[in-house]
């Protein structure tokens, strides 16, 4: 099996990059990571990925300031030295152009804790409670020029409590976008996702081809 070479976008902490990076580690996983960018110098992420083995870089954003495709073509070249065929954003704090979503134009996958379409945006989990919704969770879905919209490739959903916080909601969802995320990476990089008139649809019959994960938690 060729595996497909896969690098990670971070700007903090890197939870969700660190799941992808244990799930690769699985002998029939269609993906090898093989780079972590953090578009923030000292990131925590970074140190994880270094731990884990794999390369890393920085590309800081603050130096382009306002010129955002400046920063880009940095970070583009990059990921070209690498032979990159699929990024993932994983908790990376960056607005990209249309001109690098273009590059990566089906190829490009992003985690978003909250049940999309709703909630785009930051501050999910306190708006969610704010509006006393039931039911809320992540989705990962492919990047589009538009923010948090894109096909959707899995969602995965928890149950609200009446005593929940901010944080222990974002603890729980977090613990989905840990499944959720390396359960879309494998579908994506083993080939079995398409786009069809803006959605994403996976191969009838592959074991894991089930887009919504009903588990609540
Ligand atoms: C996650 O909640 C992810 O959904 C959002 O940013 C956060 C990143 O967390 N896009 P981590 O860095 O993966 O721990």
């Amino acid at each position: 099996m060729t595996k497909r070479r896969v690098a990670i976008l971070i700007s903090g902490r890197g939870s969700n990059m660190t799941a992808l990076i244990e799930a690769a580690k699985a002998k029939d996983f269609p993906a090898d990571i093989v780079l972590v960018v953090s578009n923030i110098a000292g990131a925590a992420g970074l140190a994880r990925a270094s731990e884990a083995g794999i390369a890393t870089a920085t590309v800081e954003s603050k130096p382009f300031g306002k010129d955002r495709e400046a920063f880009e073509r940095r970070l583009q070249d990059t990921l070209v030295s690498h032979n990159i065929e699929i990024v993932c954003l994983a908790g990376f704090l960056r607005l990209l152009t249309p001109w690098f979503v273009k590059q990566w134009d089906g190829r490009m996958i992003n985690i978003h804790p909250a049940l999309l379409p709703s909630y785009k945006g930051l501050h999910t989990h306190e708006r969610a409670l704010a509006d006393g919704v039931k039911i809320h969770g992540a989705t990962v879905h492919f990047v589009v020029p538009e923010m948090d919209s894109g096909p959707i490739i899995m969602q995965g959903a928890v149950a609200v409590r009446d005593d929940d916080t901010p944080d222990l909601l974002a603890a729980r969802v977090l613990e989905i976008e840990h499944q959720i995320y390396p359960d879309s990476l494998r579908l994506v990089a083993s080939g079995r996702t398409r786009i069809e008139n803006g959605h994403c649809k996976t191969d009838a019959g592959s074991p894991d081809d089930a887009l919504i994960s009903p588990e609540i938690i």
